[in-house]
């Protein structure tokens, strides 16, 4: 099976280079952060605090992840409702960066990761792709650009969508979670060696695409 594994902070582009990558080989797409967004946003509905492991882990037993539709219209479904809006939400972000530091919760959504991994070609994206979800896989990627720069382009994304959220905010957001995602015990955000480095600052989605297109084209 072809699986490209893409790795790298938050705000650095990986779903929407994932997602244009995997249209353009005609492969499937698998954003592993939707997925616990999906968590955090079952814990957050019980009222238990993402923080709050003990009461968390009973709770992964009542969870149903789907993906469903085609392409572009692909939506995330949790227990059989559409969320993909809902885990948007810019509170889900935080909560998501908790939930994922407890392992059993990282565990419970890396064995379906593999499970798709390995019936289909595939461009996943996340944290722990290249080191752990599928640390054997051709295909590596680290995609990065400056905290300014990552929450520079989450701010103007979230002024369209008409929040007035202050972009000193979101940077302190992103360095928040930039920590918490590289600092957590299991399986944290790294580089691994053999990941192919791409910083993304002062590229454009498709010079990031063709970089990586070139690659896979040419390995
Ligand atoms: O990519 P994202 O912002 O949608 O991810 C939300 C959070 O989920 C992120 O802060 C860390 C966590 N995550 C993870 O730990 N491992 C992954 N493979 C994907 C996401």
């Amino acid at each position: 099976m072809l699986n490209i594994a893409i790795d790298g902070p938050s705000g650095a582009g990986k779903s929407t280079i994932s997602k244009m990558l995997a249209k353009k080989l005609g492969i499937l797409y698998l954003d592993t952060g939707a997925m616990y967004r999906a968590v955090a946003l079952y814990v957050h509905r019980k009222g238990i605090d993402p923080n709050d492991t003990k009461n968390v882990i009973p709770l992964l037993g009542e969870i149903q992840i789907e993906f469903r539709g085609e392409g572009d219209d692909k939506k995330i479904y949790l227990n059989g409702e559409d969320v993909s809006s809902a885990i948007r939400e810019h509170h889900i972000s935080k909560m998501a960066s908790d939930v994922s530091k407890i392992k059993e919760v990282r565990l419970f959504l890396v064995e379906q990761q593999r499970a798709i991994a390995a019936k289909n070609d595939i461009v996943l994206d996340g944290r722990d792709i290249t080191s752990f979800v599928l640390p054997d896989s051709k295909y590596k990627f680290y995609l990065t650009a400056t905290a300014e720069e990552r929450a520079r382009r989450r701010f103007e994304e979230l002024k369209a969508k008409g929040s007035d959220i202050s972009y000193e905010k979101i940077l302190a957001d992103v360095n928040d979670r930039d920590y918490n995602d590289t600092h957590r015990d299991f399986a944290p955000l790294v580089k691994t060696e053999d990941s192919v480095l791409i910083d993304s600052t002062n590229l454009n989605t498709d010079e990031v695409i063709e970089v990586i297109l070139r690659y896979v084209n040419t390995h």
